[in-house]
């Protein structure tokens, strides 16, 4: 569509010339004025003339007579005046025939905008924290992210995508004393990281019954002072040793850091996602006093309260932490030092954060920071923020160890594909595998459906439920596209054979693939294409049931039906692909 509405706005524009004077409208100018009317009876293409009156100095209805009198093209079949619109009919079969031949022409390649060549995008997303539980709350950030690296790959970009991992902090002082005092190497070798998660939910426990019993029927005002947990002290103690780079400690860390990854791993496989680099926070530990000591060069640090800080009044947030008290750096020391690291290495051209909207703030606050230190590529840095996942109204909280884990999410929606599936696949690892693409993508469709800032709230039967707008209906439209295709045997082509309303909705769907793209991309929005997998399906499942295709018996249009299934065959799993989700050819 975006390739004819370009082609409109130039003829558009010519006419202007013609018949109004030379350069006065241009033809972009014009594109961003075109519409594509609702009520279909109207037009597929239309042009408010009334936008043109001031430039033009004549009235709209004027002007769409004029204008209706100069265009021509062969793929418009009438071109008329209404009321100040300009009314563009297109010629249903010149259309269906141009957009299916780009699609098949192009194949894998249509739809790219094809404007990322020679540059870099940084990704940053997923990163989960070591030992803690990897839950439903990165959901978002690992699929969001990974569509968002996907779609800049299919636009050209080089891309390099980051695990950032939680692999540094006072978490593990706390897991390094839960298991010297309760650990089991066994246990952990066999269990992995739900081990790992149990010892730090139990220490954590603990210290909090410490804390309470030191305070018990003490004023708030003495509680404040006399609170104490031998075992936080002990944390702490454990915590020093390995930044002091004890050898027991940092041997203990990197097994933790090497059980919970292998854990993560399994997720990633699920979801076809590898990583370039897992370069976690740990990583930056000896690059962050260069920046600490750039920004007292510049004179942006001042000391509050011992802290070492960023005034950021001006621009009207709180201040950004940069060394705590004791000399220790924070979360936002080491975004800084990261991405200096990050462009040193890669040059890139943009960087992409995906996290909840709950860091929001922080984003702002250090990518200001990074701005001030004169960083001339600040700009180049994005966040792009979603909302909060809840299941069916429960809220997730991470300390407790009440909750739901990304990997049970899938492996339950695998477990009641896998049910379903058993009747119509008796072959069991068939059946697994049709189970894990379509459970799997089910989750990832359902979580993609919604614009990423709104909260959700997760119900699993709706997601799995084959009809409504889920990811098994759209896998099935596919299925579909793939038994057409297979029963009509040899490909086919389209023909001069008129088409009418439904294959011209259907292509007009066809034809609007590259604008969704690009609109995801520009609005790092991926559930425009999910959105727009629902309109295809739609259009193809309505062309499916109202016209024959492989039992058409006029040649000519057998041929064009076929071929517009096999060109929405080709966009689906193009499609689909770019949400991170498998295409299989049955279900
Ligand atoms: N590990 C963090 C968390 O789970 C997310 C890290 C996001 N990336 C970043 N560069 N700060 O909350």
């Amino acid at each position: 569509m975006i390739k004819l509405k370009k082609k409109t706005a130039e003829l558009l524009s010519a006419a202007v010339s013609t018949s109004f004077g030379e350069g006065l409208l241009s033809a972009d100018e014009i594109a961003a004025m075109l519409e594509y009317p609702p009520d279909k009876t109207m037009g597929d293409i239309a042009l408010p003339c009334f936008k043109l009156s001031k430039t033009l100095r004549r009235s709209p209805v004027q002007i769409a007579e004029t204008l209706a009198a100069a265009l021509a093209c062969e793929e418009f079949s009438s071109v008329s005046a209404l009321n100040g619109y300009l009314n563009i009919k297109i010629d249903m079969t010149a259309f269906g025939k141009r957009v299916v031949s780009d699609v098949l022409t192009l194949g894998e390649k249509y739809g790219s905008p094809m404007n990322g060549e020679g540059k870099t995008v940084v990704l940053d997303y997923s990163s989960p924290n070591v030992a803690k539980p990897f839950h439903i709350g990165h959901l978002g950030t690992t699929v969001i992210g990974h569509s968002l690296k996907l779609l800049h790959e299919f636009a050209g970009y080089k891309c390099v995508g980051i695990n950032y991992l939680g692999d540094w902090g006072t978490q593990f002082g706390k897991l390094i004393v839960a298991y010297k005092l309760w650990g089991d190497k066994k246990t952990i070798e066999d269990g992995g990281v739900d081990e790992l998660v149990k010892l730090y939910v139990r220490i954590n426990n603990e210290i909090k019954a410490e804390e309470d019993a030191s305070v018990a029927g003490l004023s708030e005002e003495e509680a404040k002072k006399a609170k104490h947990s031998d075992l936080a002290d002990a944390a702490r103690a454990e915590f020093a040793k390995l930044e002091a780079s004890d050898e027991e400690n940092l041997a203990l860390w990197r097994w933790f850091v090497s059980v919970s990854l292998e854990e993560y791993q399994k997720t990633y496989k699920l979801l076809g996602i590898e990583f370039d680099s897992y370069k976690g926070e740990s990583f930056y530990t000896d690059k962050m006093p260069a920046q600490v000591e750039k920004l007292r060069n510049m004179g942006l640090l001042k000391i509050d309260n011992g802290a070492s800080i960023v005034n950021l009044d001006e621009w009207k947030m709180p201040v950004c932490l940069i060394l705590k008290s004791d000399g220790t750096t924070l979360y936002p020391t080491r975004d800084i030092a990261a991405a200096v690291y990050r462009k040193e290495t890669y040059d890139f051209d943009k960087m992409i954060y995906v996290t909840s909207a709950a860091q929001s703030l922080h984003f702002a606050q250090w990518f200001k920071v990074v701005e001030l230190m004169g960083y001339e590529w600040f700009d180049k840095l994005v966040h792009v923020p979603y909302g909060t996942v809840s299941i069916n109204g429960a809220k997730l909280a991470t300390r407790t160890g009440n909750v739901i884990l990304l990997k049970d999410l899938f492996e339950e929606a695998i477990s009641r594909v896998y049910d379903i599936a058993k009747e119509k696949h008796p072959d069991d690892a068939e059946c697994r595998a049709i189970a894990e693409k379509v459970g799997v993508g089910a989750i990832v469709f359902y979580y993609l459906s919604n614009n990423r800032i709104r909260d959700i709230n997760f119900m699993m039967e709706d997601a799995l439920s084959f009809d409504g707008n889920t990811g098994p209906y759209v896998q099935y439209t596919y299925a579909r596209t793939c038994s057409v295709l297979e029963k009509a045997g040899s490909a086919a082509e389209m023909t001069d054979a008129p088409l009418s309303e439904l294959e011209f909705e259907l292509s007009k769907v066809l034809s609007m693939f590259p604008e969704r793209v690009s609109a995801a991309i520009a609005e790092y929005e991926p559930s425009i294409v999910t959105r727009y997998i629902l309109d295809l399906s739609a259009a193809y499942n309505r062309f499916y049931h109202d016209c024959k295709i492989v039992s058409c018996e006029d040649e000519a249009l057998r041929s064009s039906r076929i071929a517009l299934t096999r060109a929405t065959n080709r966009v689906l799993k193009t499609a689909l692909g770019l949400i991170c989700m498998q295409s299989p050819e049955k279900i």
